[in-house]
């Protein structure tokens, strides 16, 4: 599971993107799981979205990475969307961070923010921002910025009551992304 979300976030923040899912109704569906063309007589529906695919096995692989994915267990698309507002009040009401929001749009803001968290927490639909080493990079960030936006995502998922063991999860993957954001090299694995 650790290895799984290590290669995840790997790959969000060098943006290489991960199979497209396909609805079954796009005459050329394709497999999120294999990446083949998919059966359209094998599908399932996951937050109002038909997948289908190659073979029962992929069905089954994808289901049961739904039920383990951190995603799924904090609430999925509405517990994700009900945060990222919440975080974004927060953010806009930091003296330390929120001139950096001046001249952004904050509705594209949260629906990238909204994508990027529920793919790095393991949500069925791929990230399809910038990476995130690349949309930082200009902001001369540093760690007290990065602090202020992972310490308002705490509070965030405090207050909406998510469970300890599954916030302190979530802040893991979150403060995985630390040298990304921040611009630095990437720590070299042993
Ligand atoms: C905690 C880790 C962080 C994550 C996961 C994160 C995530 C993201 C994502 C997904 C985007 C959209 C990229 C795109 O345009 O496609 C973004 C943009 C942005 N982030 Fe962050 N961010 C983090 C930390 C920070 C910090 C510390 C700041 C500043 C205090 C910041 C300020 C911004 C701003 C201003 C943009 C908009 C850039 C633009 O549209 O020009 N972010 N961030």
């Amino acid at each position: 599971m650790k290895k799984t979300i290590a290669l995840l976030i790997v790959s969000l923040c060098l943006n290489i993107s991960a199979a497209e899912p396909v609805n079954s109704s796009s005459p050329n569906a394709i497999c999120p799981i294999t990446g083949k063309a998919a059966n359209p007589a094998i599908t399932t529906v996951y937050e109002d979205n038909t997948y289908a695919f190659f073979d029962e096995a992929s069905r089954a692989k994808f289901e049961a990475d739904r039920t383990a994915s951190l995603y799924q267990q904090l609430g999925g698309k509405a517990a994700l969307e009900a945060a990222v507002e919440l975080f974004y009040v927060k953010v806009l009401a930091d003296d330390r961070v929120k001139h950096f929001f001046d001249d952004v749009s904050m509705i594209k803001q949260k629906r990238k923010q909204k994508e990027f968290l529920s793919a790095a927490l393991g949500g069925p639909i791929p990230y399809t921002g910038k990476d995130l080493r690349k949309a930082h990079e200009d902001m001369n960030l540093t760690d007290v910025h990065f602090n202020a936006i992972a310490e308002h995502l705490q509070a965030t998922l405090e207050e909406l009551k998510v469970d300890k063991a599954l916030i302190t999860q979530a802040m893991s993957i979150v403060g995985s992304t630390r040298n990304a954001v921040l611009n630095r090299p990437e720590a070299t694995k042993p």
